[in-house]
């Protein structure tokens, strides 16, 4: 079964906030190759935004427009409802959207401090962010790279699979601390290939394939096996199958 969302994604539900982020048809070409094709989604304070899709789906080439470093060619990036341009990821990290992954340091005695605090208000406690960062597990990594995001003063949390090197236990904490920041009040946008993490902290999903837009809903439109079937590539998966069983296994 497939599932369709059959309302033109402009309308997504917002509940009548000013989205900290939107995209309104974006889309991004590199020479001769479209990356991105008429992208339109809204990213809220307080909720998870999961962006799924397969390798060279256009998933980091959208967070790399969001954070500055590169620009659409077409259509337009709001910030706080303002049209916006960045002409650099200085600027975006002055609207408070701040990418959060390595290399990064605990560069200073306050920000040891501080990341600390935060790690534990969100319920995470490291032993020691003394450590060198080397003996620090996957999973804690990702967490002090989150906290050193707040403590930079994100507001917009962007986590480009940072759950995609790790085991089920790592995961489950990053998926915490995302849940946490969340809880919080950020925005966060969560990158991700598997629809199992994506849907058990995600509010809101959309899903790219070859640089389109081919779902875009709410955590009440959809459920995880029909999340996991489109990510799959849904119907095309099927005849995958059946090829496989039919051709190989008779
Ligand atoms: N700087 C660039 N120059 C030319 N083409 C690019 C550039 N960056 C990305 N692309 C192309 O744009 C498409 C989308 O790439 P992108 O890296 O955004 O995909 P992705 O969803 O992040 O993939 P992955 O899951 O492998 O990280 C691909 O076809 C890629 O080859
Ligand atoms: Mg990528």
């Amino acid at each position: 079964m497939t599932v369709t969302v059959d309302r033109p994604v402009h309308d997504a539900p917002s509940g009548g906030k000013v989205p900290l982020v939107e995209m309104k048809n974006v889309g991004k070409s590199y020479g001769n190759i479209t990356a991105l094709k008429d992208i339109s989604l809204r990213v809220h304070a307080g909720e998870v935004t999961g962006i799924l899709g397969d390798n060279g789906a256009g998933k980091s080439t959208l967070i790399k427009i969001i954070s500055g470093l590169h620009q659409q060619t077409d259509g337009e990036l709001l910030v706080d409802g303002e049209p916006t341009k960045f002409n650099s990821p200085k600027e975006a990290l002055g609207k408070g959207i701040r990418q959060s992954r390595f290399p990064w340091g605990l560069d200073s005695n306050a920000m040891r401090a501080t990341t600390l605090t935060e790690l534990s208000k969100m319920g995470i406690d490291l032993p020691d962010v003394d450590v060198p960062i080397g003996s620090l597990s996957g999973g804690q990594k990702q967490c002090v790279a989150i906290a050193r995001a707040v403590f930079f003063g994100a507001r917009v949390l962007i986590l480009d699979e940072p759950t995609a090197a790790l085991g089920v236990k790592q995961s489950g904490v990053v998926l915490k601390y995302i849940t946490a920041a969340k809880e919080a009040g950020f925005g966060v946008v969560f990158i991700t290939h598997n629809p199992h993490h994506a849907h058990m902290v995600g509010d809101h999903f959309v899903l790219l394939n070859r640089g389109k837009q081919k779902l875009d809903c709410t955590y009440d439109e959809i459920d995880l096996e029909h999340l996991t079937q489109q990510m799959a590539g849904g119907d095309e998966l099927e005849a995958l199958s059946h090829e496989l069983r039919g051709g190989k296994r008779t």
